[in-house]
């Protein structure tokens, strides 16, 4: 063994030495690495709806389910509604299923003020409070504007307006008790930025709920509540694609992106504008139709069909 010159005592403590002077180097290393596993374990277990509950309304299917299960994804718990009971309560149990997170449905209209006043109170009574409001729910409602109806007029805004207006109005209540701010989502609808046939009355209700969300600013950024728009564009929903078999190509082909759009593309931005990354942006809409409304091309379709009345 070479003893770097020196008597073997000397030599015998320089190698004992090297030797813990490696062991050491080598432990620290692991600490290191043990440490920085720890940190990405907690960054992982660290969801970006962690902790947080969000309200979906119209969440039984199409874009309300898609935006619900994303919040569980992502570590929120949810209140489901749907005015159908029964696709409620199955959306919830699905949900929770698939991600694990706590699910409850809840079953109503939201034109209905109490209800959707009760929509809170169930909320913040079954998960503590209440971080994200998302008014998802609403009717489309096509007619021929020299035969609409009252009755036809009153519900659409009824669904559109007074229920994502008084939903919005009972979130914000308890947004502004809790103190520490909170999320409103408004959904609205590209027929809110560009005329489409026998759709005056639809595309009225969600270009207001767009100046809702502008006007909005004034009385909720103050709260440190945000209040913002998606305005989809033709969705691939199951109601959509029941009307009508042949909407996926019939869109695809008039969408600059080539392709309709997913329920997924909009949960995606509802879920960047209840985020962290969203918190300076308040009484926007962002627009997801694959640059639809660049040249708004109008599909050659039955607008004469009767669409009223669903579900
Ligand atoms: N699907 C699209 O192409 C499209 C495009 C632009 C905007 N939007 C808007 O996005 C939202 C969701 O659209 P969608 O196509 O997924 O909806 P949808 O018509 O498929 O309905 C989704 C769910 O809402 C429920 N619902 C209907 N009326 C309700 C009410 N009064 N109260 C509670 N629940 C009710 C239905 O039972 C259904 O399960 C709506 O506001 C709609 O106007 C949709």
């Amino acid at each position: 063994m070479p003893g770097f010159g020196l008597d073997p005592e000397r030599s015998l403590q320089m190698w004992l030495f090297l030797i813990i002077f490696l062991v050491l180097l080598l432990c620290s290393r692991w600490v290191k690495y043990l440490y920085h596993s720890y940190q990405l374990g907690q960054i992982m277990a660290q969801k970006r709806f962690s902790n947080q509950t969000v309200i979906v309304t119209g969440a039984g299917e199409g874009i309300g389910y898609e935006v619900a299960r994303q919040f569980c994804q992502e570590g929120a718990a949810a209140l489901l509604n749907d005015i159908l009971p029964e696709r409620a309560r199955a959306a919830a149990e699905s949900i929770s299923a698939e991600t694990g997170a706590p699910c409850v449905a809840a079953a109503g209209d939201v034109a209905d003020i109490d209800f959707v006043r009760g929509l809170v109170d169930r909320a913040v009574d079954t998960f503590g409070g209440l971080s994200v409001c998302v008014c998802n729910a609403g009717l489309t409602s096509w007619g021929d504007f020299f035969e609409y109806q009252p009755a036809d007029f009153e519900r659409v805004v009824g669904v559109n307006l007074r229920g994502s207006y008084f939903l919005a109005q009972a979130a914000a209540r308890q947004f502004r008790r809790q103190g520490n701010g909170g999320r409103i989502v408004l959904m609205s609808s590209v027929t809110g930025h560009r005329a489409v046939p026998y759709l005056s009355a639809y595309g009225m209700t969600k270009a207001a709920l767009e100046m809702l969300a502008r006007n909005l600013v004034l009385e909720l950024s103050g709260h440190g509540i945000t209040i913002n728009c998606v305005a989809p564009g033709a969705v691939l929903t199951p109601r959509n694609l029941s009307d009508d078999p042949d909407y996926e190509e019939r869109w695809a082909n008039l969408i600059p992106v080539g392709q309709a759009i997913q329920s997924e593309d909009i949960a995606n931005a509802v879920l960047f504008l209840a985020s962290p990354a969203a918190s300076k942006i308040t009484g926007q809409a962002i627009v997801v139709d694959g640059g639809w409304t660049s040249t708004s091309p109008i599909p050659d379709m039955d607008y004469g069909k009767d669409y009223r009345n669903r579900p």
